[in-house]
């Protein structure tokens, strides 16, 4: 395979791809759509942050409920300032990865105070806040600002490998691919043609089966004309995920409602609430039965859960118990009324509903 020639076609790809940008740009509540940017409608910079932040590792349709939950309620940067983290983790229960809600309140906090409630219009000044690293930082230079910065996701990568048929394997080729992405982009429409290139790996050079008859810029594919565009990009084959082990106690009081904890603020689901749980260990002879409960209780086991972190697999078993006399113990006492409204992860909803079937019904923010 060859490897990239970036300075052969990469300045030209902008034209044709704008040009379809301009018909076939998705409609998503962030973004500012062509017909409209062009009649003098500018970004809000708050917007675009918050759908960056939502964006990292997790999926358009996704976000979608949360981020209008969230611009509905905290309609600026100041708001979200203004506002308890509590309610901010609540909000964001659900989507994942929690330390980017915690950063997310700290970036608002220090906009607000910093700042004036103004974002810093550049790369730099914009990575300097908290939780915004180099490839956010690019996306709203670019998207918010019309900055000229080279950005690359996923879906980026994908369509460059495919482009120049880079064949370094990921994530190594990152330096590689920015390198021509840099080149790339246009000095007019930066933040349309990082987001056209986004929206082309979406929808027509998808990992399966891209849809290049359709594509605007097939003409300049090196892994077209070979026909290789399935093998790209390249990447490392991934190492299997070790297997966590652990029991989580579900106890319901005679009225319906179940005992609730708030995790300690450190360590992945820091200061999330859910039910009481074991530790998480590799050990299959570690805490990982009834023996293992807060409180003594007639608990039985409701099978078992299985949740994929970023490093490994979680399997907890649920144990489920009627508890008359509601025990000593730290934590809340929640009903079917405030149960949706708790900073629950989804794991923990998944520990729940082993113990109650009907309890969340999928598709809900
Ligand atoms: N993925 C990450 N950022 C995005 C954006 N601004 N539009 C569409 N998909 C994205």
């Amino acid at each position: 395979m060859s490897s990239a020639k970036p300075s052969q076609s990469a300045p030209g790809i902008a034209t044709p791809l704008l040009a379809w940008y301009d018909r076939h740009a998705r409609v998503l509540p962030w973004r500012i759509s062509p017909s409209d940017r062009e009649v003098g409608v500018v970004a809000d910079p708050y917007r675009v942050w918050l759908s960056e932040i939502m964006l990292q590792q997790t999926t358009v349709q996704a976000v979608k409920p949360y981020f209008d939950f969230f611009v509905e309620r905290w309609p600026t940067v100041e708001d979200l300032a203004a506002a308890g983290t509590e309610d901010v983790m609540k909000a964001w229960a659900g989507l994942g990865y929690y330390s980017r809600a915690r950063n997310l309140k700290k970036c608002a906090d220090a906009v607000a105070r910093d700042h004036g409630g103004r974002f810093p219009d550049s790369e730099e000044g914009l990575r300097a806040l908290p939780g915004i690293g180099p490839y956010t930082a690019a996306a709203i230079a670019a998207i918010a600002f019309d900055r000229p910065a080279a950005v690359v996701d996923g879906n980026i990568e994908r369509v460059f490998t495919r482009l120049f048929e880079i064949a370094t394997p990921l994530p190594s080729a990152k330096t590689e691919i920015r390198a021509v992405v840099a080149e790339a982009t246009p000095a007019a429409r930066p933040g349309d043609f990082a987001q056209a290139l986004m929206d082309l790996g979406a929808t027509i050079c998808t990992p399966k089966r891209p849809a290049c008859a359709l594509c605007p810029i097939n003409e300049m594919c090196q892994a077209r004309q070979s026909g290789r565009q399935e093998q790209f990009p390249v990447k490392l084959p991934k190492k299997a995920k070790p297997v966590r082990l652990g029991a989580a106690f579900v106890a319901e009081r005679d009225d319906g409602a179940v005992l609730l904890v708030k995790r300690p603020d450190k360590g992945l689901l820091g200061g999330m609430t859910g039910v009481p749980t074991t530790n998480w260990t590799v050990r299959a002879d570690g805490e990982t039965g009834a023996k293992s409960a807060p409180f003594a209780a007639e608990w039985r086991s409701k099978g078992v859960i299985s949740h994929v972190f970023t490093h490994f697999e979680l399997r907890l078993e649920v144990f489920h118990a009627a508890v008359t006399l509601p025990p000593d113990h730290d934590g809340w006492w929640s009903d079917g009324d405030s149960l949706p409204g708790e900073a629950l992860p989804t794991v923990m909803k998944k520990a729940l509903s082993a113990a109650f079937p009907a309890l969340f019904k999928k598709g809900k923010r």
